[in-house]
């Protein structure tokens, strides 16, 4: 795993911008795994002024997101689906209907697993952009997910309602579960960059780099990826050993 230690949070933003536009300059078409929360906020923006600024263009690029909150509706302000479409896709020149991600609404939630399974198998990601749960998840893989997991539906841990519910306007309209591709399906992309920022993420960090591969830290089959990238700042690496540095 390659590991960037960077200042701040707009400097990890900076850095994974360089790595995503390579990805998009080189292949046109592009399949762009993409993750909503705090982290890659930044990173969106610097995609939407390159845009704007340098006409780098998203109109052959398909996306398929991580994850979705099971019982909310695409047009709900909580769903992922509208996060990524008001911070990002609404400002690019994407077409949406090369933007996928779980339906919260599916009525059957093993139909709907399948049907993104074989989206994924079919459009597996050419860089997956990934944050980091303070309890080592990534996508909505919590601790003890199997390594061999593809989409599923998920009862999201205490921890991760917690971390979620700022923003919501009380934790208890957090959705308690979620759809989230699997450990496979992340580590079936042909790159990796995981980002994160902030002392609250300091452990999970540690666990990733340092600690056991191990199902109890989701995010540390990571290391098992051929080309992966950790870019995170000075606060997140705060425990980590000066030689992995
Ligand atoms: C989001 C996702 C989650 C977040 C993680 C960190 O699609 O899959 O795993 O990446 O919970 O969230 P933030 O960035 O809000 O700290």
């Amino acid at each position: 795993m390659n590991i960037v230690v960077v200042k701040d949070y707009n400097e990890m933003s900076a850095k994974a911008f360089e790595l995503i536009k390579a990805v998009v300059t080189e292949n046109p078409k592009a399949v762009l795994g993409c993750a909503t929360g705090s982290t890659p906020l930044g990173l969106y923006d610097a995609m939407i002024r390159d845009h704007r600024e340098n006409g780098t263009s998203y109109k052959d690029v398909m996306t398929v997101n991580l994850d979705e909150y099971m019982g909310l509706d695409k047009e709900n302000e909580q769903s992922y689906a509208y996060f990524m479409r008001k911070n990002l896709f609404d400002h690019i020149d994407i077409k949406l209907e090369n933007t996928h991600i779980e339906n919260g609404m599916a009525s059957d939630a093993q139909a709907e697993c399948d049907r993104y399974n074989a989206l994924l198998a079919e459009h597996s990601p050419d860089v997956q952009i990934l944050g980091l749960g303070s309890n080592g998840h990534i996508a909505f893989n919590e601790p003890g997910t199997s390594f061999d997991s593809v989409t599923h539906a998920v009862d999201l841990t205490e921890s991760t309602i917690k971390d979620n519910s700022r923003l919501f306007s009380s934790e208890d309209e957090v959705p308690r579960r979620a759809f989230t591709m699997g450990l496979k399906n992340i580590m079936a992309a042909k790159k990796i960059v995981v980002l994160a920022n902030g002392g609250n993420k300091a452990k999970a960090v540690h666990g990733l780099v340092c600690g056991a591969i191990t199902e109890d830290v989701p995010a540390s089959i990571l290391r098992m990826h051929s080309d992966c990238t950790l870019i995170c700042d000075e606060a997140a690496a705060s425990l980590l050993p000066k030689e992995r540095i």
